[in-house]
């Protein structure tokens, strides 16, 4: 079968996945990276194409990159979420493009040509960057990639001087952790983060031996990271693009099971997101501290 790649976790049956496919979504830890791939040497690619254009323009550029010459692309996404755009995307890459419609996805099917269109742009336009305003590294895809998202903004307007050792959950490009760090008695700061490309930014962005960063998942934390002293988090609510709840409730236990007696927990939550029950069963006190913009600061102390 040769080397093939798979490009995110598409829902069970929607395609099929050659056995020994490798995984080279970002969001997946442990996955290889596009852009480490040789040039035109993979045999085929199944690409679930992200919904943001300037990331899924890149994906696709990078996908393309790696196929050798007449090898198979198989590039398709929710029509609502990018899959109505891949037929011009692919055709504007120099792709001749075979699409067919079914179970809400647009499946476009392409053979590698030997000319590749706006390959450079493509790539340029998606690559990794830092941001004149702000001085921070961040890429197209990533959480608020080239904005401040509000209730982090909040969060960090909130956040009191905290000390000892303690987490970022869901960390991203490591904004409130910047600010944990400005804390002299801050002595460590683990930041968990899902997405490799926030993580690789928030190298880039927190030069401080106090700081450990593991590219992971929240809900399977190794046994080290436990007896904090505080744990800030801005959790998600959307797992593989589609809004899911449970995500943050799951956050709210994980932070609880790192905490020491005492300890403390800051978060922010989006208003319109059931939290109050999950903290109010896994914390002995929980605060709401600041309100603003459709967003709540809590803090919650074990
Ligand atoms: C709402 S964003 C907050 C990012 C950052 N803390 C901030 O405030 O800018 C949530 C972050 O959690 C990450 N994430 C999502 N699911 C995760 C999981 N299961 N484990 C670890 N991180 C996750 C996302 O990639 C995203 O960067």
């Amino acid at each position: 079968m040769g080397r093939t790649l798979i490009y995110g976790l598409p829902a069970p049956g929607l395609i099929g996945i050659p056995a020994g496919a490798e995984q080279v979504s970002p969001l997946v830890p442990g996955s290889t990276d596009l852009d480490d791939l040789p040039v035109a040497k993979v045999d085929a690619a199944l690409i679930l194409a992200p919904p943001g254009t300037l990331e899924r323009d890149y994906v696709i550029a990078q996908a393309l990159r790696a196929v050798k010459v007449g090898g198979e692309l198989n590039i398709f996404a929710p029509k609502d979420k990018g899959g109505s755009r891949l037929h011009k995307t692919l055709a504007s890459f120099g792709c001749e493009v075979f699409e067919e419609a079914r179970r809400h996805h647009r499946f476009c099917r392409v053979e590698r040509p030997k000319v590749l269109e706006r390959l450079d742009a493509a790539l340029r336009a998606g690559a990794p960057r830092r941001l004149d305003d702000t001085g921070l590294w961040t890429q197209p895809g990533v959480f608020s990639w080239d904005r401040l998202d509000r209730g982090t903004e909040l969060l960090l307007k909130t956040l009191p001087d905290l000390k000892g050792r303690g987490a970022d959950l869901g960390a991203g490009i490591g904004l409130l952790s910047l600010k944990v760090l400005t804390c002299a008695e801050v002595t460590e700061l683990t930041l968990v983060e899902l997405d490799r490309r926030a993580v690789r930014a928030a190298e880039h962005n927190l030069n401080d031996p106090r700081v450990r960063l593991i590219w992971g998942d929240v809900r399977g934390l190794d046994a080290q990271l436990t007896g904090l002293d505080f744990v800030v988090m801005n959790p998600p609510f959307h797992d593989g693009g589609q809004e899911d709840r449970t995500l943050g409730q799951a956050f709210i236990r994980a932070a609880a099971g790192r905490l020491r007696k005492g300890g403390v927990c800051w978060l922010t939550a989006n208003r319109h997101l059931p939290y109050e029950t999950v903290l109010q069963e896994t914390f002995r006190q929980v605060d709401l501290r600041a309100e603003d913009g459709g967003y709540k600061i809590y803090e919650a102390r074990i």
